[in-house]
């Protein structure tokens, strides 16, 4: 029997499924995590002992800690992923999918030994406030205290939530081990894992995740894309609500009105940012309220209205990019008590990553542990460097953001990374239209070498983290609008079209106000739009420019629709419905001959007339 620290309460059905993954993986101690600071103190410095960590500089970044992970263990692996469900076809076509009794036997080989000589650490957590009706705790058991360290941020974590659950067994069991046991008193390294073994299988029947081999962010800490969001998504299917990929947040107007929307962008495109945005010039008195940066459960309250929680108390942020310009913050929350991984490291102590400063340090040591100049030809952190911080910090969160009933909802907003075609703002006509929208969302990969940059089709940012088949995922949405008696409004955005030079054509950031301000008063109904073929568009003239000088043309170049670009899309629409065969809802055949007579009838290039 592995030496253990006591459970602190007496639930047989969780201390029987301990033990019994204890006999398969052969742990050397077994830790229950109580989520106090004494024990983030404990294990910071013993990770700091071990190299997994580097403490950083007190005075610049109190209580802050560097990791590297192994160079090899970086992201999330999709090609690892699995939806375990009975049967294929709830799995869908866009997810991989083994069957269960297979996978069990594979993963059983895969973790039977697999935590000798390390650590079990029994990690009880919450996604969603403590005792919330709409919270679903989970209980991870993992051999990295890189894992515990971070859940304490990401969720609410430890003695609480075991008191909260008493002796039920209502919990999504969450197995993790980093796969890299020590034998025969074998030294350790400073980010163990196993990356050509790495499997994230989930069982969306049994409420159970296994997840082998990764340390790294969605992959290991399974309260977040596993459970938040994969085996959420199948719960609110069965239950009648959603779990999706979306910031939270509130604009707030000078006399105190608040309009809560959600915004579904897909990784890397912009929703922490989004969430915590400072307005410009011309907005004096309005304030983002932040209630989350990257994910939402929404369910339909007593009073009729889509209600919307974070389930995280954390984020888990991309570190390049962010700076006092373009995430101000973002950089005043990570001024302490956070964990920094793949990032550089300052002479001094402190941090750096591209886009930090205009002007990089004369000398880092990079997210490797090398030395780096400016021209050594290498970029100092990983472009998918994180930063683990507590959102209470957050100088914009919102006063809300713990309510256990949630915030009300009253639009979505939907955008990708699109270099061409793809408006800078329209609004769906209605509901179904909406979903729809939603639905043939596409993003583009970071551009190629050469030729136009490859697009992937990422229906309401979820492609990687929808736990069942998308095309049911489609008739969920449009029966969870259809189920309250005023649904939000729906709108698409994007931030990335370019020029014919090849740059940004809007600046985007803080600027984006600008666009989320015109959807609040369209939700409220006081906003002026004017129909094209694609949704509701706002005139130059029906937007708030004051402080930023925006040209009329260049702002219709952002608007314009091309017909046959246009065409083309609806066609690829059509090669994302053949996926899903006669699983489609029928109203999304509709939608698109709808849209595909409104192009057929428009001028070759549609353009916001220049004057209404
Ligand atoms: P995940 O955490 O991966 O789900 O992603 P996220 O959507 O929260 O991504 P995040 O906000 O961290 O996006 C970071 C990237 O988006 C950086 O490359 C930013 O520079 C870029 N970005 C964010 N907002 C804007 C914008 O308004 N315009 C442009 N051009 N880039 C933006
Ligand atoms: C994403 O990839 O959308 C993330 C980062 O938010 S991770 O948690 O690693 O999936
Ligand atoms: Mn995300």
């Amino acid at each position: 029997m592995p030496e253990t620290s006591l459970p602190t309460n007496r639930n047989s059905a969780l201390t029987s499924w301990v033990a019994d993954f204890a006999a398969l993986a052969q742990p050397e101690r077994i830790h229950w995590s109580d989520g106090s600071d004494g024990e983030f103190a404990a294990l910071t410095s013993g990770m700091v002992e071990k190299g997994t960590m580097l403490k950083l500089d007190p005075v610049k970044r109190p209580r802050s800690f560097l990791c590297r992970s192994d160079p090899r263990d970086v992201a999330r692996v999709e090609s690892r992923t699995f939806i375990c469900s009975r049967l294929r076809s709830d799995a869908g076509p866009t997810n991989n999918w083994v069957a269960p009794v297979a996978m069990h036997d594979r993963l059983r080989g895969l973790f039977a030994g697999a935590m000798r000589g390390r650590t079990l650490y029994v990690v009880p957590f919450s996604m969603g406030p403590i005792g919330s009706p709409i919270a679903q705790i989970g209980v991870q058991l993992t051999d990295s205290p890189y894992v515990v360290a971070s859940m304490r941020i990401m969720t609410r974590m430890g003695k609480p939530v075991l008191d909260a659950l008493g002796g039920g067994d209502n919990f999504v069991r969450c197995l993790h081990s980093v796969g890299a046991p020590l034998v025969d008193g074998q030294a350790d390294v400073s980010w163990p894992c196993n990356p050509t073994e790495i499997v994230i299988a989930h069982f969306p029947e049994e409420r159970a995740i296994w997840s082998f081999g990764s340390g790294y962010g969605g992959n290991a800490l399974l309260g977040k894309k596993c459970v938040a969001l994969r085996i959420a998504s199948v719960m609110g299917r069965d239950e009648g609500w959603l779990a999706e990929h979306m910031a939270i947040l509130g604009l707030e107007s000078p006399t105190g009105e608040r309009t809560y929307v959600g915004a579904a962008f897909p990784s890397a495109c912009g929703k922490t940012n989004f969430a915590m945005m400072i307005p410009p010039a011309g907005f004096s008195g309005w304030k983002v309220r932040t209630v989350g940066d990257d994910i939402a459960w929404i369910m339909p309250g007593k009073d009729g209205r889509l209600r919307a929680i974070n389930p995280e108390a954390g984020f888990f942020g991309v570190a390049p990019g962010t700076n006092a310009e373009t995430n101000p913050h973002a950089m005043t929350t990570i001024a302490s008590d956070t964990i920094f991984t793949n990032v550089a490291l300052t002479d001094d102590g402190d941090v750096w990553w591209e886009g930090m400063t205009a002007t990089p340090p004369a000398h880092l040591t990079d997210w490797r542990g090398q030395d780096w100049t400016p021209s050594c030809g290498r970029t100092a952190a990983h472009p998918n460097a994180r930063f683990t911080t507590p959102v209470t910090r957050c100088p914009s969160l919102d006063p809300l953001w713990d309510d256990p009933h949630g915030v009300p909802i009253s639009g979505f907003i939907f955008g990708g990374r699109m270099s061409r075609d793809m408006p800078l703002v329209f609004q769906s006509f209605n509901w179904s239209h909406g979903v729809y929208c939603a639905a043939t969302m596409a993003s583009e990969a970071t551009a190629a070498a050469d030729g136009l940059p490859p697009l992937r089709r990422d229906p309401m940012a979820m492609l990687p983290f929808c736990g069942y088949n998308m095309a049911d995922y489609f008739s969920h949405w449009l029966n969870v609008g259809r189920r309250v008696p005023n649904p939000p409004r729906i709108f698409r955005v994007n931030w990335f079209r370019r020029g014919a030079d090849g740059r940004f054509l809007w600046p985007g950031f803080r600027e984006n106000a600008r666009i989320l301000s015109w959807i609040v008063d369209r939700i409220h109904g006081r906003g002026y739009a004017v129909e094209s073929p694609l949704g509701w568009m706002p005139r130059h003239e029906d937007l708030n420019w004051e402080g930023l000088d925006f040209p009329r043309e260049r702002f219709h170049e952002l608007m314009s629709v091309g017909r046959d670009a246009s065409a083309a899309e609806v066609r690829s629409h059509e090669e994302l419905f053949d996926l899903f065969l006669d699983r489609i809802p029928k109203e999304f055949l509709f939608e698109r001959e709808l849209l595909r007579s409104r192009l057929w009838r428009s001028p070759e290039r549609w353009e916001l007339a220049t004057e209404q």
